[in-house]
């Protein structure tokens, strides 16, 4: 079976993780910039300084670990000298871009998912007029796409908040950054129009209640500031979404969702709860953003736990009238979850459950799940009725590259045939209307959980290591040649 012709095939990236080029062009600090890297067993630190006193020190990137994020009295979050930050150099688009797209084009990418760095554009967050050399630097990217007919997919904020607004006024805490968000995506809607059609407002927008930092630009990771971080993201979507419609017809905006089928790892009554409350915990942010709406269940546990939203009179009616346009998710497997004890913990990208005996992991602990993206396009579908993109599935991989530069990576071949079998099940037995497929990583990168270069994904490989040595060459490993071809028989060749 294979995919409809117009089916946008590609591979995706983020700005943090890729572009590198921290100080160039007059760009100023993200969020990002301020993490160092970690491991599978070591988290990542968020650095800071007081500003008085010019002590400096670190405290530990909460990752949905449960234990509080605080920082010293007086700190704020900044570079500090002698310490590594991945991001600073990533895997260096910004000085390799025209190889890199060349490299997509030659695969036969339709599209390439890209993040734009908002510090870029409005180095501060809060400035009156945007960057040029930052708009230049875009303009040419996707010039460079157009060249090879490849359709940019561009999310707007992706794991990075200007720094300067986390100090200021506490991330997207603050409804002040609704306005600064909002100027930032008309800006470059306007500029780039009729360059880039599709856009994503915020990356995986439910990751804010386990990684604040990283989704929100938040320092204060109360349930109550979590909540307004994220009713505040949901406004400013829904104020890009008819700054869209105002630009042109021709522009779609998307959410963007980070979703995984959930399993009950028994049929206890009591785990099948567990479960359906587990998976709430996730839709209620495309029940608002997509569905128009905030879940009476969600209201309910706000009324319970006390957390008071502020708001202005036209939010909901805003939020219903400027619904996303389609939704877009990064799924990379299913979790498992139970109410029992003495299971064996599970791992994955961050909703975590225990482990499926049914399933293969890879050293990350991530298994492969060979129905997990039909069980998960058929959920989203029948509730939401819109447009589906998936933008992100792969497999981390600790590849090794050999003498001659080829990587014998049949491990993420097997994961990929898995996955795009089940979509295509999707859509041909189910009739889900899936816009497009974005392999995530599809040039090697850092990884956002750990900080990590050894955990590739990418069908080229990026000669970095883990502590920023490297030449950065590129190098195609055999899913490379096998994702070519897969695209050139619009998936009928797996
Ligand atoms: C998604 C993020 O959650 O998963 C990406 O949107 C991230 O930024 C990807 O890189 C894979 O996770 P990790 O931790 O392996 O990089």
């Amino acid at each position: 079976m294979s995919f409809p012709k117009n089916f946008l095939w590609g591979g995706a990236t983020a700005a943090n993780q890729y572009e590198g080029g921290y100080k160039d062009g007059g760009k100023g600090i993200n969020t990002s910039d301020v993490l160092t890297a970690g491991s599978h067993t070591t988290p990542r630190r968020i650095t800071w300084i007081k500003p008085d006193t010019k002590e400096t020190g670190s405290i530990n990137m909460d990752l949905g670990s449960g234990s509080p994020m605080v920082f010293p009295e007086g700190a704020v979050p900044a570079i500090v000298e002698g310490e590594y930050y991945p991001s600073h150099v990533a895997t260096d688009f910004y000085h390799h871009f025209k190889e890199d797209i060349a490299l997509m084009g030659e695969m036969g990418f339709k599209t390439f998912r890209l993040s734009m760095n908002w510090a870029r554009i409005f180095p501060n967050g809060n400035d009156e007029t945007p960057n040029a050399e930052g708009l230049k630097f875009y303009d040419e990217v996707f010039d460079e796409c157009k060249k090879y007919g490849i359709e940019p997919l561009v999310t707007l904020s992706h794991y990075e908040t200007p720094l300067n607004l986390t100090i200021k006024y506490g991330g997207w805490k603050s409804r002040k950054l609704i306005d600064f968000f909002v100027r930032y995506s008309t800006t470059v809607m306007k500029h780039y129009q009729g360059k880039v059609k599709y856009w994503l407002t915020f990356n995986e927008i439910n990751i804010m209640q386990w990684g604040c930092f990283m989704a929100g630009g938040l320092i204060d990771d109360s349930d109550q500031a979590k909540a307004q971080g994220a009713h505040n993201q949901f406004v400013a979507s829904a104020l890009t979404v008819k700054a869209a419609h105002e630009i042109s017809d021709e522009i779609k905006v998307g959410q963007m969702l980070a979703y995984q089928p959930m399993y009950a790892y028994t049929c206890d009554p009591a785990d099948q709860l567990y479960v359906l409350k587990n998976a709430q915990n996730t839709l209620w942010f495309s029940d608002v953003q997509t569905g128009g709406k905030y879940p009476a269940y969600k209201l309910k546990e706000y009324e319970r736990k006390g957390i008071v939203l502020e708001t202005e009179a036209d939010d909901f009616e805003l939020l219903e009238k400027y619904s996303a346009d389609f939704l877009s998710f990064s799924c990379y497997g299913s979790s498992t979850f139970t109410t029992h004890e003495n299971v064996e913990a599970g791992s994955g990208n961050m909703i975590m459950g225990i482990k499926n005996p049914y399933l293969q992991t890879n050293a990350w602990g991530w298994g492969t799940d060979p129905n997990c993206l039909r069980i998960a396009l058929n959920t989203l579908y029948d509730r939401y009725h819109k447009p589906l993109w998936i933008v992100e599935n792969g497999i981390g991989w600790d590849d090794q590259k050999e003498a001659d530069g080829s990587v014998h990576d049949s491990y993420r071949i097997d994961y990929l045939r898995q996955n795009i079998q089940s979509m295509s099940d999707a859509i041909n037995l189910d009739g889900v209307d899936l816009m497009g497929y974005t392999m995530w990583g599809c040039i090697d990168l850092v990884s956002a959980g750990t900080g990590e270069m050894k955990k590739r994904y990418g069908f080229v490989y990026v000669d970095r290591d883990d502590k920023g040595n490297g030449t950065l060459a590129r190098s195609k490993k055999d899913s490379f040649y096998w994702y070519k071809k897969v695209i050139a028989s619009d998936g009928a060749d797996l």
